[in-house]
């Protein structure tokens, strides 16, 4: 793995984006880019994630559920004009087209909610293999730190130079083992975790195997999670809860108002 790029500067802008965050993104699967977004922003899009979060937690719990790994929310961008900023956010699109390298659109973004104190890591998986997607070789996370996480407070965990993996069938991110029972090799690679501040965010290809850490702090974490992909991607037919009302055609183009070109 070779060393992660360090910034002596609190806030990156694509126009200057180093050449050597590009290179490290490509080569790993990932990268930390400092201060994508200013502080005010992260803490008045932070406030509006967590009452989007605390509403659907509290929804939940009055139909008996409950969800302990995280509380997510799905395309809230749709529906509240503080996410779409966030999901559209020049710097953080400029950024992600960078580092990917291809056109890109919006699959969807997420909101994810671990409470003070839940006891359950998000573990080792892959993000792709959960998508319908076809002829998609680019999609990229941006994971956006809306409050600041340290690792105790369920920071994200890599490893390096996984992303080629297509070989892989859906992990069960509630499995410890899932991951390394399909990919015994990947136990033995190195893992970074990136600690991140209000503002900060990481970004990573669809393949990075990655995991999140509990919250063990008395503060919640929030992060705002958006995935763009290749334009050009196709609908592959399987069940997901984004494209399920769409009734589209297996093969069909991912694109329209729902997967806007960023
Ligand atoms: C998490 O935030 O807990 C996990 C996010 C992810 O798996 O992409
Ligand atoms: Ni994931």
């Amino acid at each position: 793995m070779t060393i992660h790029p360090k910034s002596k500067q609190a806030s990156t802008r694509a126009d200057s984006l180093p050449e050597d965050y590009i290179k490290y993104y490509r080569e790993n699967g990932f990268v930390k880019i400092p201060g994508i977004i200013s502080k005010e922003e992260a803490a008045r899009i932070g406030q509006r994630c967590r009452e989007i979060s605390d509403a659907a937690a509290e929804q939940k719990r009055s139909e008996g559920g409950t969800r302990k790994i995280f509380t997510q929310v799905v395309n809230n961008w749709t529906t509240d004009p503080v996410v779409k900023e966030a999901v559209l956010h020049p710097n953080i699109t400029a950024i992600a087209k960078k580092l990917a390298g291809v056109a890109l659109r919006l699959w969807h973004d997420h909101i994810l909610v671990k409470p003070p104190h839940n006891h359950a890591p998000t573990e080792w998986h892959q993000d792709q293999p959960y998508w319908p997607h076809g002829n998609s070789s680019h999609p990229i996370s941006c994971w956006l730190a809306l409050v600041d996480v340290p690792a105790d407070r369920g920071s994200m965990s890599f490893i390096a130079g996984a992303h080629h993996r297509e070989d892989l069938p859906m992990q069960n991110l509630g499995d410890k083992r899932s991951l390394f029972s399909l990919a015994p090799d990947l136990e033995y690679e190195p893992k970074l975790t990136l600690p991140l501040r209000a503002g900060d965010c990481t970004f990573h290809h669809g393949r990075t195997p990655h995991m999140a850490n509990d919250n063990a702090t008395d503060e919640h974490r929030v992060a705002l999670a958006t995935i763009y992909i290749d334009d050009g991607t196709t609908y592959d037919g399987r069940h997901h809860i984004v494209t399920d009302p769409l009734k589209l055609k297996p093969g069909s183009r991912l694109e329209g108002d729902l997967f806007p070109l960023v």
